[in-house]
């Protein structure tokens, strides 16, 4: 079954062709370009930018993907969540695609699809732990034997990769800043800074009080030193988020006796948190996977990838009807 998949919730203009467990295309236009100067995302903005590119995106995935959009049998599209007027260009677009082409859609929950794009041409033994790190989202989910969801903990606060992403900007670093503290942390030390554990012994995230402390230990230091320190700042930085995460990811796998982990969304692609998982994974014995770096960040093939799965398993009717800015989405097949 050939699926076209859509992506437009933030400012991604994605699209990707997906059959069975074969990637044919995957094409990722980001907007970067157009939101730097304003530090992060402007929405107005991101909505016009999907109308301007969604049409040549969609095509050019087609194109790729060396077959003819009449080949399509299914068109997804995220539903949510995102930014609402950037949700309605994709979802729009997708909809009125599958109309003309007289195919099926399935609206897809866009969580879901970072987690679900683990699941092409990989058969991962069920019930596993899912941590789910993105921008928006921090939470560790239960993916039991049946494939349904139970939610085990949640950021009270900040997202890691916002808080990636808020640390970078005091740093100067342009938005998205992750992987560029990822990557100025190589060869950094990681105890150069003092960094509180928020929340260290419960289930649920905290990542604000990090940010604080970053703000604290460098407001009175000069533009020189924090330039040349700037790689142990980031090495530091780096090691308190990926330590929370790993920890508390490490907690999820002997409460709920799982022996396999699943890393999803962009942080997911962070080389730090996978060398940990790898450590640990040994010492805690589980199995451990990941998306391919590329399809960590929100891309239209973990939209088509979800789609397979959720089609295979549950039928179209687990698709939404609608586009929605914020909803939970772990209780859908309880
Ligand atoms: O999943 P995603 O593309 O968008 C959302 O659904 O939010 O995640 C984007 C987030 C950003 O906060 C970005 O800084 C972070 O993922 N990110 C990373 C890395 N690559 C992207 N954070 C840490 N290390 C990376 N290599
Ligand atoms: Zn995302």
């Amino acid at each position: 079954m050939k699926i076209l998949g859509i992506e437009s919730s933030c400012d991604e203009t994605a699209a990707a062709v997906l059959d069975g467990e074969t990637v044919l295309s995957s094409v990722v236009y980001s907007q970067t370009t157009e939101h730097r100067k304003y530090g992060g995302v402007v929405p107005e903005i991101a909505s016009r930018a999907h109308v301007e590119k969604i049409s040549t995106v969609v095509d050019d995935a087609i194109e790729k993907a060396n077959i003819n959009i009449n080949e399509i049998d299914l068109i997804a599209s995220t539903a949510g969540p995102g930014l609402i007027g950037a949700l309605a260009v994709g979802f729009s677009y997708a909809k009125g695609l599958a109309l003309s082409i007289q195919k099926p859609f399935m609206g897809i929950h866009h969580i879901e699809a970072h987690l679900l794009v683990n699941s092409i041409s990989k058969d991962i033994p069920l019930p596993y732990v899912a941590l789910i790190v993105s921008g928006g989202h921090t939470e560790i989910i239960h993916v039991k034997e049946d494939f349904s969801y139970s939610l085990w903990s949640k950021t009270r606060d900040d997202a890691a990769g916002e808080a990636f992403d808020k640390i970078g900007k005091m740093l100067g670093f342009e938005y998205p800043a992750g992987k560029t503290i990822g990557e100025t942390a190589i060869g950094g030390n990681k105890k150069f800074l003092e960094l509180p554990q928020p929340l260290k012994n419960k289930k649920d995230f905290s990542f604000s009080g990090l940010k604080t402390a970053v703000y604290y230990q460098l407001k009175d230091r000069s533009d020189d030193w924090i330039n040349s320190n700037i790689n142990d700042i980031c090495a530091s930085v780096q090691e308190a988020i990926v330590r929370s995460l790993v920890d508390k990811t490490v907690m999820a796998v002997k409460e709920l006796s799982c022996k396999n982990v699943v890393i999803a969304g962009g942080v997911a692609a962070n080389k730090r948190l996978r060398e940990k998982l790898e450590e640990h994974s040994s010492k805690f014995n589980f199995n451990w996977y990941a998306p391919p770096l590329q399809y960590c960040t929100d891309n239209g093939l973990m939209v088509a990838a979800a789609a397979n799965h959720i089609h295979k398993h549950f039928g179209i009717t687990k698709s939404y009807e609608d586009i929605f800015p914020s909803m939970e989405w772990y209780n859908k097949y309880n």
